[in-house]
């Protein structure tokens, strides 16, 4: 694949690092949620952990070349705290991505032609709505001492879609059929 622009090269890369952070910071809030006795919120964090790696994945797979530094836009948080805290950064992190980072970059991969691009992007910003759903969720579970009530989810492979209880027959974001999500 590859990409024409500039800009748009330049945004994925961001994006890529963006998610590759997300992705691990996730796994390691889940090993605290874990510790502290909230084992479906670790089960949480993993499930979307997965998710962005899937980002990742496309973003890293579309940009096809290339070798320098890149800088990561990122509104999220470094380092470790208690589950509470984590999820607030959990949150934030995600909302910088819906509010901020991915309608300019869909915007500006749409604006240059780049279909790849803005697919991709678009397809993380679909996730990344549901991400900061759950973990407020999640975080207002915490406030009162408890973990969340949430047994399974599925994570779309394709596109990282995020569907907490059960896996729709067809995915709402990237059309896969339900064989495409895998259980957490
Ligand atoms: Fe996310
Ligand atoms: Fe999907």
């Amino acid at each position: 694949m590859g990409v024409k622009n500039a800009l748009t090269a330049e945004n994925l890369r961001s994006a890529y690092g963006g998610e590759s952070m997300a992705h691990m910071r996730y796994l390691i809030w889940s090993d605290i949620a874990e510790k502290e006795g909230f084992p479906k919120i670790a089960k949480l964090l993993r499930a979307i952990s997965f998710s962005e790696w899937v980002h990742a994945r496309n973003h890293f797979t579309i940009l096809g070349g290339g070798i320098g530094d890149h800088l990561v836009a990122s509104g999220a948080v470094f380092g470790v705290g208690k589950t509470a805290d984590n999820l607030t950064g959990g949150f934030r992190g995600e909302e910088f991505e819906i509010d901020q980072m991915y309608p300019v970059y869909l915007h500006t991969a749409e604006f240059q032609g780049e279909k790849a691009a803005a697919r991709t992007f678009g397809w993380a910003l679909e996730a990344e709505k549901i991400h900061a759903r759950l973990f407020h969720e999640a975080h207002e579970a915490v406030k009162s001492g408890k973990d969340v009530g949430i047994d399974a989810i599925f994570i779309c492979d394709i596109c990282g879609h995020t569907a907490p209880g059960s896996a729709p027959q067809q995915c709402p974001v990237c059309k896969a059929g339900r064989d495409a999500y895998r259980e957490f």
